[in-house]
């Protein structure tokens, strides 16, 4: 897994290689079999992390495409009554291909004759295969159980798609889209510094592993890093981790907050970050030990008592998923 996380400078480059031409500053997708105005909606769908993948993206689509934009977890998508519509594209992410929920949701469409587009690493699957159309996210073979790079490159593919689709659905200009890949194309470079914080994290990872139990806060599309972060504390610490929108504990999980629990606050310095914050105080205020993921800045941090504050790179807000979930990783890595 460690090899996993540190090859994502790579994977972010090789995806980047694939699918954006340097020299005309293009995202190319070749041969999308369909044409911009025969699609008025898409449906994301994956599990686990893959479905944090689609969950990121609907913030995407939602602030740069004119599409309506639904996601759902692939074991109960398949046995929902869905009304499909054939203006829809139904699209399906998984590293496998394989797990069998996110087949059944495509064979579901397939059988329903949906417009269908897969985002996988194993080209050879059996979801690649059976999709209309499959978008290959370039990250090689990924032996560990939890995801890791997959979810960068998952990620990495949906933005791109969305962005392609943003200009050709002129929602975006021209100067727009290139400054967006001019800043892509040097994401893989701020992987790289981020994945040099490590100490910090290192340390901090001995208190999640003795707490009886551990929350992980953000907003927007940090809310669903939140839930990535806390999904892979599970899920190789087996330690208790709860990933909540920040703005959503003061309707119950406060009760939880208690002295010397720690807390991821996910806290770049973007349209939420003030709120973000304000929520930080509340879950200091009960005791909290808050770990701070917030991005590089000349201004300092807007409160006082954060336990331990972690600073990743800065080029523009649509890069903060890729950067704080760099260290997310580690800390269930070093957990
Ligand atoms: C789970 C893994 O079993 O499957 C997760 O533990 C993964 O890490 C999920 O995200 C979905 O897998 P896939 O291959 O469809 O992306």
């Amino acid at each position: 897994m460690a090899k996993e996380i540190d090859e994502q400078p790579v994977i972010v480059k090789n995806s980047i290689n694939e699918y954006i031409d340097k020299i005309s500053r293009q995202i190319n997708i070749y041969n999308f079999p369909w044409k911009i105005n025969q699609i008025s909606s898409i449906f994301l769908v994956g599990c686990g992390t893959a479905y944090h993948s689609c969950l990121v993206a609907k913030y995407w689509f939602e602030e740069y495409t004119n599409f309506d934009v639904t996601i759902d977890i692939a074991s109960e998508f398949r046995y929902r009554k869905i009304n499909f519509k054939n203006n829809c594209l139904y699209v399906f992410v998984s590293q496998s291909g394989e797990t069998a929920d996110t087949y059944a949701a495509l064979d579901l469409c397939k059988k329903n004759k949906m417009k269908t587009c897969s985002i996988v690493n194993v080209v050879e699957s059996s979801i690649a295969r059976d999709s209309d159309f499959v978008l290959p996210i370039h990250c090689g073979p990924e032996i560990g159980v939890a995801s890791t790079k997959a979810f960068l490159g998952q990620m990495l593919v949906l933005y791109m798609l969305c962005i392609k689709l943003s200009f050709d659905q002129k929602k975006i200009n021209k100067k727009n889209y290139q400054e967006k890949i001019k800043n892509l194309l040097s994401l893989s470079n701020l992987c790289k510094k981020t994945l040099l914080i490590d100490s910090k994290i290192q340390k901090a990872s001995k208190s999640f592993i003795k707490a009886k139990g551990s929350m992980f806060l953000g907003r927007g599309y940090s809310f669903p890093i939140a839930l990535e972060g806390a999904l892979k504390l599970k899920e190789l610490a087996y330690v208790h981790a709860e990933g909540y929108p920040a703005g959503e504990m003061k309707h119950g999980p406060l009760a939880l907050i208690e002295e010397g629990m720690p807390v991821v606050v996910l806290a770049p310095r973007d349209e939420y970050y003030k709120k973000t914050v304000s929520n930080m105080q509340e879950v200091i205020a009960r005791g909290a030990k808050v770990l701070l993921v917030t991005n590089k800045s000349k201004n300092e941090v807007l409160s006082e008592n954060i336990w331990e504050t972690i600073e990743v790179e800065t080029l523009s807000e649509d890069l903060f998923p890729f950067l704080t979930t760099i260290p997310l990783q580690k800390l269930a890595y070093y957990s």
